[in-house]
């Protein structure tokens, strides 16, 4: 086995998918690296895929769930002789489920992975790695095809001129290929209803001025990169026609984790009475989380907030607090944009409907 012949193939006009197998490894294109260097990592066992989603080399909640099902597929080409093969990937899925607690997509990944490994645990290392590997490729072609649907959904919400606000970065590179809330953008870009894309920086880690600016470039789709603060004045300005953003997690009753600084967008956004977007795959739904209080919300390191890209910016001893999401309440939520349709409120029952649909048909 080992022949990335048995994956399904992803399609090639993903220019910038983060995400590639490679014969008998993993490549992930290193995050932390861009704009400036395009360097790929090579991920070998399950430890180098886990560090990398912690380190956020790879990051997104999509993209993060298809790289663990490629370190479930490591962890059994790893599996040290004479180890109990149950067991074993046990230990891989614990490890890999501990990186990042708020994407639900890891999660997710992780559970339908040791679905594969029961219907297959009679057979050898070999077959078992042979079939974890065409479903981890299966799930890396699922989720560009989820997001060239959520564009599709997406795309009608727009009007011919909008400017359109957007936070962290949400394109190919956080997901498979495509992007899910810069899909929706690329999307109606492509359909010319984009005037223009005020693109927030995105503290502490700038994901907003590193990557999504990176991608913007890449498409010729016009943009500003701009504070995080900057939302007030720009919608109090009527500078903004729409807010779009992802989702980390999304529990049952519509309430969204993202990453912070989403929910006083939409708080401004209500506030100016200027539509607010959640876009997402339904696998970021977490059916099993009622609220979004019951949602994990990651605190990173200190650091990350004391310094901007390794260099220091307070003082010696600063204390600093790293919360990496924050929670947007259903209710400062227009619409979800999903992979089976546009959901709109009460979201527990379009919710609820929706799960229940089969992915090629519109939702509501
Ligand atoms: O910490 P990150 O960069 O992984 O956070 C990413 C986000 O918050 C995204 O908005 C979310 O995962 C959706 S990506 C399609």
């Amino acid at each position: 086995m080992n022949d990335a012949s048995q994956a399904t193939p992803v399609p090639e006009d993903e220019a910038f998918s983060p995400i590639r197998w490679q014969r008998d490894h993993l490549r992930l294109l290193d995050q932390t690296r861009l704009p400036h260097e395009e360097v790929w990592l090579e991920c070998r066992s399950p430890q180098d895929v886990a560090r990398a989603i912690r380190r956020l080399s790879v990051r997104g909640a999509p993209a993060i769930g298809v790289a663990a099902a490629y370190g479930l597929v490591l962890g059994i080409l790893c599996l040290p002789s004479g180890k109990d093969l149950g067991k074993h990937f046990n230990g891989v899925i614990e490890h890999l489920g501990a990186t990042r607690p708020t994407a639900v997509n890891l999660r997710w990944a992780l559970e339908q992975g040791r679905q594969v490994f029961a219907g297959n645990s009679d057979k050898d290392a070999q077959s078992v790695a042979a079939a974890l590997l065409l479903w981890a490729g299966q799930l890396h072609s699922q989720d560009v095809a989820a997001n060239r649907r959520i564009g599709t959904y997406g795309e009608p919400l727009f009007s011919a001129g909008d400017r359109v606000i957007t936070h962290c970065n949400t394109g190919a590179l956080a997901t498979a290929g495509y992007g899910t809330a810069l899909g929706v953008i690329r999307a109606a870009w492509e359909a010319k209803k984009i005037k223009m894309v005020w693109v927030d920086e995105t503290r502490p880690l700038l994901q907003g001025a590193r990557l999504t600016a990176w991608e913007l470039q890449r498409h010729g789709i016009p943009f500003r990169l701009v504070t995080d603060s900057s939302a007030g004045s720009i919608l109090a300005r009527g500078l903004a026609d729409r807010v779009v953003v992802g989702a980390d997690r999304i529990a049952a009753n519509g309430d969204t984790a993202n990453k912070i600084g989403t929910y006083p967008l939409a708080v401004l956004a209500h506030r100016h009475e200027v539509p607010f977007y959640v876009a997402a795959p339904i696998s970021t739904i977490d059916p099993t989380t009622a609220t979004g209080s019951d949602i994990p919300i990651e605190e990173r390191e200190a650091a990350e907030v004391t310094e901007v890209i390794g260099t220091r910016i307070a003082p010696q001893g600063t204390g600093a607090a790293n919360f990496a999401f924050d929670v947007t309440p259903a209710e400062l939520i227009t619409a979800i944009i999903t992979d089976v349709g546009v959901l709109s409120p009460p979201y527990l029952e379009t919710i609820q409907k929706a799960l229940l649909q089969p992915k090629t048909s519109k939702g509501g």
